[in-house]
């Protein structure tokens, strides 16, 4: 259906607009480890109930060089960088084999805040991914082995029998990791922070460094208009955040 065929639906959208009432982002309210500041925003998030919080859409670049993006789950983020664990055969597998860069977003629409990155990208360490793989239940385990990502099957009962086989398979103990599942790693050098504001002034903190000790800048569109938009890295608020713990932590959620 083309958009002169939906006039209605098409007006409806238009004239949607939530009022974002939510407290100011400053520089000197934030840590300056975009990696503590992360955590900070993850457990507003966590607390506020938002849905699947340490979700993130990844986006790749296609073998065509078209961008590709989906939805995935992240499993560690600290000053190595930020973990999710997929097939390693899969498209966004090979798209990052063949280009070793990626953009994502977590996005945290019930706090009008979504957190943007662009990164280098490697594969973590087998030890890495078999320590992720054992805490995983026995029934995601299975799922690892059975499922054949990014490949088509000819309906479910396909994967339902395949789950089944396994099962059998290691009925015997504990489910190893296939050496086709793993995880990758983003290395940021770009953060961007962002915290929707009334009457669409939102602030946007955007942090460029290869280091935990991350250089910031507001980017806040007004500021930006007026030309106070500048580089800043040592606010006294700022300076006593990145005094307390750094470091990482593992997202808890399964
Ligand atoms: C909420 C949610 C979480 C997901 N988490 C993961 C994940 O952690 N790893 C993964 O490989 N796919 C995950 N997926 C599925 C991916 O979005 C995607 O469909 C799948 O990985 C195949 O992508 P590809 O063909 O581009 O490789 C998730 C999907 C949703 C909606």
């Amino acid at each position: 259906m083309t958009d002169r065929e939906a006039p209605d639906q098409r007006t409806e959208l238009w004239g949607r607009r939530v009022q974002y009432e939510s407290a100011g982002l400053d520089v000197g309210d934030v840590d300056l480890d975009p990696v503590a500041q992360w955590h900070q925003w993850h457990d507003d998030a966590l607390g506020g109930g938002v849905a699947e919080p340490n979700a993130m859409t990844l986006a790749t670049i296609g073998a065509d060089g078209v961008p590709d993006a989906r939805i995935v789950l992240v499993r560690t983020v600290d000053q190595f960088g930020v973990v999710f664990y997929t097939n390693y055969d899969g498209a966004k597998s090979r798209q990052l084999d063949a280009a070793p860069v990626a953009s994502a977003v977590f996005s945290w629409l019930d706090l009008n805040r979504q957190v943007r990155l662009r990164a280098h990208v490697e594969r973590v360490t087998d030890a890495e991914s078999d320590a992720y793989f054992a805490s995983r239940p026995r029934s995601s385990q299975l799922g690892a082995w059975a499922s054949p990502q990014s490949n088509e099957i000819q309906d479910r009962s396909v994967l339902e029998e395949r789950v089944i086989a396994f099962d059998e398979r290691f009925a015997d103990g504990e489910v190893p990791r296939p050496t086709y599942w793993g995880g990758w790693r983003l290395i940021p050098f770009e953060w961007e922070f962002w915290q929707g504001r009334p009457s669409r002034l939102h602030d946007r903190l955007h942090y460029r460094s290869s280091s935990a000790a991350a250089v910031h800048r507001m980017r806040s569109p007004v500021l930006r208009a007026e030309g106070r938009g500048c580089g800043h890295d040592e606010s006294a608020g700022g300076r006593r955040r990145a005094d307390r713990a750094r470091g990482g932590r593992r997202i808890s959620a399964s």
